[in-house]
Order: structure tokens, then sequence, then C-alpha cells
């Protein structure tokens, strides 16, 4: 497959905007809480070391046929970055996969966001040809659970270092996805 690219993705609230290396010292900011890595692990990124991250991930995958995308939250109305958004998208046997994540700053959380953005995120990925949508989520993890579940994502029995797998069939992968993109 041809790799792909990270578009703007709109959402009523939100718009999901391609990363650039120049958002890392606001996302320093928004991700600086330790609390952020409970379920998932590591600590929190410096400015500068989320800066070299975020080269990295901009630079994109050295395997030809994988596409990392990453988007940053932004919330429309009130203008500032929020959290962010990542698909890494593949071969698999069963075709195409995009692995999805998510993670709100938490003084933004519980409003909904993460919800709202993987929503917007699942919805174009079926706008791609992408046959199946899938994440892995720390079994104690109610919240991604919810989050997961909300963008149609159903959980398996499927372990993976702890976490269990969460996937969505995107029927043809040429489009049709439903999400109800409500809040
Ligand atoms: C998971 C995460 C993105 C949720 O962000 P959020 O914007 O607060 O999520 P939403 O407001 O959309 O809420 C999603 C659901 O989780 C529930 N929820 C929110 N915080 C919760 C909490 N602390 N405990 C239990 N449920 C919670 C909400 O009620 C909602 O459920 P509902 O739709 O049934 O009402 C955020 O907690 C986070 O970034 N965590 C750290 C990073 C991480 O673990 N990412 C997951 C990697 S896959």
């Amino acid at each position: 497959m041809n790799t792909l690219t990270a578009e703007v993705i709109a959402t009523a609230r939100l718009d999901l905007l391609p990363l650039r290396v120049a958002h890392a010292g606001e996302m320093a900011a928004v991700l600086s809480d330790p609390a952020l890595h409970a379920f998932i692990g590591g600590a929190p990124d410096t400015p500068g070391t989320l800066r070299a991250r975020y080269e990295r991930l901009t630079a994109g995958s050295a395997d030809p046929g994988v596409s990392w995308l990453n988007w940053v939250i932004r919330i429309r109305d009130e203008g500032g970055l929020a959290g962010t958004v990542q698909a890494t998208v593949g071969p698999s046997p069963q075709g195409v996969v995009a692995e999805i994540a998510w993670v709100v700053g938490t003084p933004w959380q519980g409003r909904g966001i993460a919800t709202e953005a993987a929503r917007g995120l699942v919805e174009w990925l079926g706008r791609q040809p992408v046959r199946e949508v899938l994440a892995h989520i720390h079994p104690e993890h109610r919240a991604s659970a919810a989050v997961a579940s909300a963008a149609g994502l159903a959980p398996t029995e499927v372990w993976q270092d702890g976490e269990l797998r969460w996937e969505r069939r995107m029927g043809s992968g040429l489009g049709g996805a439903r999400v109800n993109s409500g809040s």
C-alpha cells in the first residue's frame, strides 16, 4: 500500500491538526502530568525530549509500508491544544490495519474530548483503505475502554503485554465507517 498522510480532521468542537515539531513546546505542558502514564508507562517528556520525539515521528517510519499518523487535538473555541491522537497504519495478514491511541491532558479530561477525537479519527480512517482499526487497552483503564467503545471498537480475547486488544472491522476498507459523531 501507499503510505497515508494525516489531514486536518474537524469535529463538532475540535480540530485534529497533523502534528508538527513546533507543537512540542505547548504539548510538553499539556502532557506534563505524570498521572497520564499510569496505564501506558513511561514519564512526561521535557520540551526538549518531546521536540526530539516529534522530529522522529514527523520524519515517519523507516518502513515504507507503514504510516505514522499523529495529530494534536485543538479545542476550536479555546484555541489551545489539549492532547493527541495517533494511528499507525500498516499491513497485516488480515489486510491493512490501523492501531490507534489517544491522550488528553489532565485539565481537559472528563469533557468528552477523547471520545470526540477518537470518533473523528475512526471516521477518517473509514475513508482510507483500512480494513481494521485496533487499540490495546489496560483492563483497568475504564476511561480508555469507554473511548474505544464509543468509537465503535469492541474487546477481543487477545492479550498483548498485559493489555486487551480492541478492534473494529471497517467494511470494505474504502469508506462506509459509521460512527455517531455527536458527543
Ligand atoms: C483515556 C483518556 C484519553 C480519556 O480522556 P477524556 O477526554 O477524559 O475522555 P472522555 O471525556 O471522552 O471520557 C471517556 C469516558 O471515560 C469516562 N471517564 C473519564 N475519566 C474517567 C475516570 N477517571 N475513570 C473512569 N471513567 C472515566 C467518561 O465518563 C466517559 O465515559 P462515558 O462515555 O461512558 O461517560 C485520558 O484519561 C488519558 O489521556 N489518559 C492517559 C493516557 C492513556 O492512558 N491513553 C490511552 C492509550 S490507548
